[in-house]
Formats: C-alpha cells, sequence, structure tokens
C-alpha cells in the first residue's frame, strides 16, 4: 500500500444537514433514546452486546458457550460451540407467523411479475436442497453459481446453505477466464447455471461461457445443474443436468445441516491491489448475525414494507441485502433480473410505483445516470409509497445525493449512505434514519457495536477534524470475513499485515468532521471502483499483458461523471507505435480487456506510450499516472523520471 492519503482530494466541502422528520422519527423503532442505550452497551462491553445480539436476534439449534475466541487472532472466532443453519433462519423460523406473506416479487426483464410467499420459497429451496445431496453434494463442498439474478439464485444459496455446501457466487458478467479462476481456487464439484437470460432485450449465454470455462481446466467439477430460462442450449449428457429434471420431483421439506457458527457460509472472490481476486470467506453464524441486525438498524423495518436492492446476487451486496438480510427478517422484498434503462430510464420508478417499494437501495453510478436523463422521468410516476433511500459501493456525491433526496425521495424520505466491502460482510458506517441527521456525501457514524477509526501512517489515531487518514476497525465484529479461501497468509498481510493482528486495515481513506461523521475518500492501494464495482489495476495489466502486441502496460482509475472512477491503461506495444495506431490496437485491446475478464473491466481509454514512466530505479511512477490520467499538468515532480519526453504521449497530446 502506498504513502498516498494526501493525495485524495475530498470533493466533499458539504455542511448541510437533514434531520428526520419528526413523523419519521416517532414511527422508528430505533430512536434516538434506543440508539444511545445500544451504543452504551456496546462501548461497556462490545463481547456481551454482540452475545446479546447473537441470542435475541438468530434461532440456534444449540447455544454458543463462547462469544469470541480471539486465542489466535486475527483468525477470531464468533460464537463458539453455537450451532444454527443460515437457511432455517431465512425461512423456517418465519413460517408459523409468515407463511403466507410474500417473501419475493420478481419482475423479469420483460416486465412479467412473479411472487412467492414464505412457504413456497421454503418448499422450494427444500427441494433443490435435496436435489443437490442427490447429486452428491456433501456439507463442506464449494459449489459456484453463475445465474442470472432471479429467484433461482436466492434459492441456489439458500439451498447450499440449508445442506452446509459453501457457494461461491460468480457475476454472471465476468468471462470464461474469470469464471474458471474462481472455479478452480474453490475446487468446486458443481456448477448451478442458467442456459442463458435476457438483460436489457439482450441474450447472455451463461451456459456457453461456462462450457468454455471448463473445456479449458476445472477438473473438479463433476456436475452442472442447468436452470432452463430461455431455452436452447448444448447440454453434456455425461455432466449436465437440467434443474426441472431433478429438483421438481423432490420432497418439499428437507432437514437442515446443523453446522458450527464458524463454518463458512460462502466465498466471494473479490480484487485486491496485488495477485488474483481472492475468496472472501464469511461465516454462517456471525456474517448472518451482521446482515440481520445491519438491515433491521440501517433500513429501519417496519411491518408491511416492500424492500428492493437493485445489486446483483454476485455481489456482497446481493448476498446481505438480497439473500440473507431481508429473508433472516422476515420482509417482503422486490427482486429484478433487468437493468435500470430497459426498455427505457422510466424503468425503476415504474417498478417502485407499481410494486409499491417502501425502501429503495441502489448505487451512486445508478442515481447518477438517471438523474442525467431528467427529473421529469420519475415525476411522471406515483413515489409516494417510498419512505426510505439507501446508496452503497462507492461515494456519493453531494450533488446525486441532493437529486435522490429532493426528486426521488419527494424531501421526506432520509438518505442511508453506507459504507462496508465484500469483507466486511454487512453495513459498518452508516446512520440510524429514524435517530440521526445526515449530510450529503457522508455515511455518518459506525453502527453500534462497530469500532471504526482513522489513524495516521504510523496507525496513531487522527483526532483532528478534516485530516485525512487510514481507515481501520479497532476490534473484531461478527460478520468480518474468517479468511482468504485456501490462503491465511494473504489474509493476515492484506487486512492485519499493517498495525497488527487487532486491527482490520480497510484500504480506505476517510476523515472525520466536528460532528465525528466519517467522509470516505476513496481507495489508498490500486484497488479501482468502476461503478461500485471492484477491480485490480493488476488484474487489467496481467490481461493486456498477455496480448502478444504488448510489451508492457500500467493502469490507473480517473474520474469519471457516471461510474465514479473510468480505466485508463498506459500501453507499451512491441514493434512500431505508429503501425499499432494505425491498426486501431487500442480498440482490439479494450475488447481483448473485456473478453478476458468481463465487460465491466473494459479500459474506457487506452493511451499508446514509447515507454513508462519510470523512476531511475525502474519503478513506475503510479502515482504520476493517476495525476496524468486527471488532466493534472501543472505541479508534478518529474526530476525522476527517467524519460521525461514522454509526458505529452502520456498526456495523450
Ligand atoms: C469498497 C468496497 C459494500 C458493497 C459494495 C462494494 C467503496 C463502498 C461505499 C460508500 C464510499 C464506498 C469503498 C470500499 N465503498 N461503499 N458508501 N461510500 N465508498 O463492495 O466491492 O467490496 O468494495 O467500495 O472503497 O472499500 P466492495
Amino acid at each position: 500500500m502506498e504513502a498516498v492519503v494526501p493525495e485524495i482530494e475530498s470533493v466533499l466541502h458539504e455542511t448541510r444537514s437533514f434531520a428526520p422528520s419528526a413523523a419519521f422519527a416517532a414511527a422508528s423503532a430505533l430512536d434516538s433514546q434506543r440508539l444511545a442505550a445500544l451504543r452504551r452497551r456496546a462501548a461497556q462491553d462490545h463481547e456481551g452486546f454482540w452475545a446479546q445480539q447473537a441470542a435475541t436476534q438468530l434461532d440456534w439449534q444449540r447455544p454458543f458457550d463462547l462469544t469470541l475466541d480471539d486465542s489466535a487472532a486475527p483468525h477470531y472466532r464468533w460464537f463458539v460451540g453455537g450451532r444454527l443453519n443460515a437457511s432455517y433462519n431465512c425461512l423456517d423460523r418465519h413460517l408459523p407467523e409468515r407463511a403466507a406473506q410474500d417473501a419475493l416479487i420478481f419482475e423479469n426483464d420483460d416486465g412479467d411479475v412473479q411472487r412467492w410467499t414464505y412457504a413456497q420459497l421454503h418448499a422450494e429451496v427444500c427441494q433443490l436442497a435435496n436435489a443437490l445431496r442427490a447429486l452428491g453434494i456433501d456439507k463442506g463442498d464449494r459449489v459456484v453459481l453463475y445465474l442470472p439474478m432471479g429467484p433461482q439464485a436466492v434459492m441456489a444459496m439458500q439451498a447450499c446453505a440449508r445442506i452446509g455446501a459453501i457457494h461461491s457466487v460468480v457475476f454472471g458478467g465476468f468471462s470464461a477466464e474469470s469464471l474458471k479462476d474462481r472455479i478452480e481456487d474453490a475446487g468446486a464439484r458443481l456448477v448451478i447455471t442458467a442456459d442463458a437470460a435476457p438483460r436489457g432485450g439482450k441474450r447472455v449465454a451463461l451456459k456457453t461461457t461456462v462450457d468454455l470455462a471448463l473445456t479449458e481446466g476445472c477438473s473438479s467439477v463433476e456436475r452442472v445443474l442447468v436452470y432452463q430460462r430461455l431455452g436452447g442450449c448444448v447440454m453434456d449428457p455425461m455432466r449436465d443436468v437440467w434443474w426441472h429434471d431433478v429438483v421438481p420431483q423432490q420432497p418439499t421439506q428437507c432437514e437442515p445441516e446443523w453446522v458450527e457458527s464458524s463454518h463458512p457460509l460462502f466465498l466471494l472472490y473479490t480484487s485486491g491491489s496485488t495477485g488474483r481476486p481472492k475468496g472472501v470467506q464469511h461465516s454462517t453464524g456471525g456474517y448472518l448475525l451482521g446482515a440481520t441486525v445491519s438491515m433491521q438498524w440501517v433500513f429501519d423495518l417496519r411491518p408491511g414494507d416492500v424492500f428492493w436492492c437493485t445489486a446483483d446476487i454476485g455481489w456482497i451486496t446481493g448476498h446481505s441485502y438480497v439473500s440473507y438480510g431481508p429473508l433472516s427478517n422476515g420482509i417482503t422484498q422486490l427482486i429484478f433480473e433487468g437493468i435500470p434503462t430497459y426498455p427505457d430510464g422510466e424503468r425503476f420508478w415504474r417498478m417502485i410505483a407499481a410494486h409499491k417499494v417502501s425502501i429503495f437501495y441502489t448505487a451512486p453510478t445508478a442515481i447518477r445516470s438517471l438523474m442525467r436523463l431528467g427529473d421529469e422521468l420519475p415525476l411522471r410516476h406515483d413515489l409516494s409509497s417510498l419512505r426510505l433511500l439507501g446508496s452503497v459501493g462507492e461515494p456519493i456525491n453531494p450533488e446525486a445525493w441532493l437529486w435522490y433526496q429532493r426528486v426521488i425521495g419527494g424531501g421526506r424520505c432520509p438518505i442511508v449512505d453506507t459504507w462496508w466491502q465484500t469483507e466486511t460482510g454487512a453495513i459498518m458506517i452508516a446512520p440510524i434514519p429514524g435517530a440521526m441527521a445526515t449530510k450529503p456525501g457522508s455515511c455518518t457514524l459506525p453502527l453500534p457495536g462497530i469500532c471504526a477509526e482513522i489513524v495516521d501512517e504510523d496507525g496513531q489515531p487522527v483526532t483532528q477534524a478534516g485530516q485525512g487518514g487510514l481507515l481501520v476497525v479497532t476490534k473484531p465484529w461478527p460478520s468480518m470475513l474468517t479468511t482468504v479461501w485456501n490462503n491465511d497468509e494473504r489474509f493476515r498481510d492484506t487486512y492485519f499485515g499493517r498495525f497488527g493482528p487487532r486491527v482490520y486495515v480497510a484500504g480506505d481513506g476517510a476523515q472525520r468532521d466536528d460532528d465525528g461523521y466519517f467522509w470516505i475518500l476513496g481507495r489508498i492501494d490500486d484497488v479501482l471502483n468502476v461503478s461500485g464495482h471492484r477491480l485490480g489495476t493488476m488484474e487489467v495489466e496481467s490481461a493486456l499483458a498477455a496480448h502478444e502486441a504488448v510489451a508492457e502496460a500500467a493502469v490507473v482509475g480517473r474520474p469519471h461523471e457516471i461510474k465514479g472512477e473510468a480505466i485508463l491503461a498506459f500501453v507499451v506495444v512491441r514493434g512500431s507505435r505508429e503501425a499499432a495506431l494505425k491498426a486501431d490496437l487500442p480498440r482490439e485491446l479494450r475488447d481483448w480487456v473485456a473478453s478476458r475478464l468481463g465487460a465491466i473491466a473494459r479500459p474506457d481509454e487506452i493511451r499508446l506510450v514509447e515507454a513508462l514512466p519510470k523512476t531511475r530505479s525502474g519503478k513506475i511512477m503510479r502515482r504520476l499516472l493517476r495525476a496524468v490520467g486527471r488532466g493534472e499538468t501543472a505541479a508534478q515532480d518529474t526530476s525522476t523520471l527517467e524519460n521525461p519526453a514522454i509526458l505529452d504521449q502520456l498526456r495523450g497530446s
């Protein structure tokens, strides 16, 4: 990690503050008094606080006898001795009271709607779980899910959890190679996919991608279970099984596998600054507790709510606030197969009105792109069912925050800007909407029981308002990652390598204001955040380097109005730069990266240069490249630059 905190510019000089309305606050379960009591309790007795939450919020088949084992820190174990099942907590425990309540309302790409009550969802999850067992899947086996966003994806996660299998969801937009890497690292025995899926009117051929991934390796995979969504894919009779051939005839009851609290519930691969994506491993008990309570606190759940989180299940947001959090809390949620702009830019607003969504949770990049289409589109729809809005994935600029608040929320809905990560499992820093004022661009304060702080390069607390530092968490929390799959060392080095085994380093820069509110400044490492999706600069660089025309490549992020960050790559070609330009190599390279990694990794711009800027000791000057990417020409120290003449090429001039 480079010491670049001072380089990060705060775009946020926002002082406006918005308190919840008296009516909103009065109806909130967590008002300011109760919140203060929770915070006091957590501050006095961190473990006791979490023990009480775990005992009251989750159903345990066997109670835990030790709240936290920190003897092997940073390998913490929460709720030791306790046994539970995540799917039981998400489904079975609601049946006495909510069997007939909708669990899922699904709108597909075409606009058709289907519903599942808790009883129906329970039955179908049990059938799928039985089918997985029939296919030979046992507790602890890894199952890769490569599925479109929809009810089957939620069911597959729940079915794995039910039998103690470890799911690893791979986003349906990732390439065959990315899929293969993740399957191989996890050693998956089964892949669950769909033949193909519609997305924004286009056809995504998921099964073809799986076939491609499996022809190149993946020897651990024995079976592929295929859900028929659109029709039309090739099946391998020795390996592939249709969902409709093996699932519907299964019994609708399935005894859950009771697992230890620390039993892995899932892996989710995410990018770091170096190396290949890592399999972030989450536990059953701690993770589920984090997803459950954060959902209640931050989204201020009330009876009758219809919750809609627009994230795909391929990301952590789709795990915690589509699959686990909403179901564990027994609420009704909307899930959506498509994209915000299909068939037109009114899709989200039409859906909110049609399904009377009361809580809407989306990403700044979506807000910004819809904002650009004008106020008229949302104003055509009755959005009065909304009472709370959420944002996640990247810093939200005040302009987008204020638009969201005024136009979508009609000025009456609090906005919860939620900071967290794949690794944290659940929301960490966010407003409690009935109890706190919010400020555009600030994620406000850590949740009760979460000890987030800002420290300087030496690990000393930054106490001065407005001073930037590293965001750290100084006490373990239940939903924290338990390790990196198959790589404890990488886990320790990446997150606890800097200030010892008790201080989790998040990788973000942050500062606090006079009220102690947190303002996230962005990543301090070589991780990009493109439309709220995480990408390592190194992943993109390796993909570029794998092209025969490329000698060397360096990748940086630069600010982008809609996506937050755009990918800019500097490439040194083998042979003549002029000839490469003439042959439109930049275009070919952009497509090349998209095909190797997935469309979200397609560079926005490729600049062919004769050399990369290096220091005399041969290090690529990334800081210079980032400054060039931001269009800053002055005030760059280029005295250590080996070849100052290349600056013009770097600037694209
Ligand atoms: C990184 C984590 C959390 C689910 C989606 C992303 C950035 C996330 C915010 C926010 C400012 C944010 C951080 C973080 N980030 N939420 N509300 N304000 N930045 O999960 O892919 O693991 O990425 O996203 O940089 O480290 P992820």
